[in-house]
């Protein structure tokens, strides 16, 4: 209470000398509130934060990629069925990965941090596994679980998994990993909710896969890599991280030859032995802070990427009127104008990536002109053309295809991520927007982005994570975000 007086005799002075107004009063009497009730409100954390992000910054700097999330899922996976240990550099401190590495000590892996302090290499042993079964609460959250079903059946010849979760973009069938399973002759059967395999032998095959899927291929290459005999997987997926998985497992032994073609084929070998990799740059980090440079009218160098892996979504920012500078291992993105308008269609690897479909959204929204973005890959991925709505965006969406109509800007407000890359998108169109926006349901981001806030105040984006479960208070925030300057 003491406090409250002292402010109040510190006002009455103001007021009696003249420096201050009586109308004033009341606006300064509101502000004190609001900075002490902020302070109480931010200690009572809540499990659901939020950004809350000032946009009309444009990003320029730098910022280093971290790496790819998707090739370390499956690289993870792969690692346990070596009983040496391997050594794994270059893994993105993310909370997808944290959970998958839990769910394989959680089975009798050993895994090390050789250096406490860096998060980005482990050591993984997996000669002490004593369970072939995989379930908790944390696991079932994570779409690659499936990984594991690979990995244990191709050295055990047994695995029961819990079925995957993930982001909500649609549904998502594991059908064609088990076509593979079965056709290297693994029984394949569901029960309550986990997905069981086993085999007496598994021996190799010539797999078609009916639709091109990542997941799909990898699982197949991780049990086919200890078949015995030949396996070919035509129709295979040909994104970075399966070439990057296949060269894992070839480091340890596997013989895998044309991983990165729709043509793989596997011979299968006894055992595994130690493995130093660095896993590649995630290619869609660096794909999402190349739109958010490009929709905030940034200047930014993204640093350590494999641009050629980037080519879809350089293609696209060019056509769309950024300037795109590839370096060896960085591609600088400066977009100056406003945007022209253009057609995207998500394709599998090397078309434009599903992945990068909402980021490209908030791009041209923004654009001079009409648009059109076509999903090819998941049928549930416009969630975000909602909310992307609420700060100004016109969006149709019909079918797999939404237009979009150019605004000229987007004006801050309260939106909710539906999924990892949507939450991404969001906050893109948060830095490119007027005044504040809040973006809740962060846990999505934080399964993929490696210090996504840090690595944007880094390039001079307004963003903070808080943690606010009361409206009035958020609300309360983001109004004093809108009006400080920065
Ligand atoms: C992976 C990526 C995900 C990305 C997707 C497409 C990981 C952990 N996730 O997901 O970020 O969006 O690739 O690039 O790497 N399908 C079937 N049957 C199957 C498997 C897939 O019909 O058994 C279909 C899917 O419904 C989808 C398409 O094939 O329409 C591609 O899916 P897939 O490549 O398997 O995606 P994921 O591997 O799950």
């Amino acid at each position: 209470m003491g406090i409250f007086v002292e402010f109040y005799e510190f006002l009455r002075l103001q007021m009696v000398f003249g420096i201050v107004r009586c109308s004033d009063i009341v606006i300064l009497i509101q502000l004190f509130y609001e900075i002490n009730s902020e302070q109480v409100s931010l200690n009572l954390r809540c499990s659901m934060e939020q950004y809350l992000i000032k946009g009309g910054n444009p990003l320029v700097g730098e910022v280093e990629i971290s790496g790819a999330k998707n090739s370390a899922l499956g690289i993870l996976a792969a690692a346990i069925m070596c009983d040496e240990t391997v050594t794994i550099r270059n893994l993105p401190d993310v909370n997808d990965i944290n959970v998958f590495l839990n769910a394989v000590i959680s089975i009798g892996a050993e895994v090390h941090y050789p250096n406490p302090k860096d998060r980005h290499t482990v050591t993984i042993n997996g000669s002490g596994i004593r369970t072939h079964e995989v379930d908790n609460d944390y696991i079932r959250k994570i779409r690659a679980s499936y990984y594991l079903i690979g990995a244990l059946l191709g050295k055990y010849r047994e695995a029961g998994v819990a079925l995957p979760g993930g982001c909500n973009i649609g549904s998502r069938p594991i059908d064609q990993h088990q076509k593979g399973f079965k056709a290297l002759g693994a029984k394949v059967w569901i029960d309550r909710g986990m997905i069981f395999t086993s085999a007496d032998e598994l021996n190799g095959k010539h797999i078609y896969l009916d639709v091109v899927s990542v997941g799909a291929t990898i699982n197949i290459m991780l049990a086919a890599s200890r078949a015995k005999g030949m396996t070919i997987i035509e129709n295979a997926a040909k994104e970075p991280h399966v070439v990057d998985v296949a060269q894992f497992l070839n480091q340890m032994g596997a013989n895998i030859k044309g991983a990165g073609t729709d043509m793989i084929k596997i011979i299968g070998v006894d055992h595994f032995k130690a493995a130093d990799h660095e896993i590649i740059p995630d290619q869609i980090e660096a794909g999402t802070f190349m739109c958010a440079a490009v929709a905030t009218k940034g200047d930014v160098t993204i640093k350590h990427v494999i641009p050629k892996h980037l080519e879809s979504i350089s293609a696209k920012l060019i056509e769309m009127g950024a300037e795109i500078e590839e370096l060896d291992d960085a591609v600088r993105v400066v977009a100056t104008k406003r945007l022209s308008p253009t057609t995207v269609k998500t394709m599998p690897y090397p078309g434009f990536p599903t992945d990068m479909q909402s980021q490209i959204a908030v791009c041209l929204s923004l654009a001079d002109g009409t648009s059109l973005v076509t999903e090819k890959i998941f049928e549930n991925r416009f969630k975000y053309t909602d909310e992307l709505t609420k700060m100004g965006a016109n969006i149709k969406v019909e079918g797999n295809t939404a237009f979009i109509t150019g605004v000229e800007k987007y004006t801050g407000a309260v939106v909710v991520a539906s999924d990892l890359r949507a939450g991404a998108a969001l906050v893109i169109a948060g830095l490119a927007a007027d005044g504040c926006t809040c973006v809740e349901q962060i846990q999505y981001i934080q399964r993929g982005y490696e210090d996504f806030e840090e690595k944007i105040r880094s390039l001079g984006g307004v963003i903070e994570r808080v943690d606010v479960d009361d409206r009035v208070d958020r609300d309360r925030m983001m109004r004093k975000m809108s009006l400080a300057a920065y």
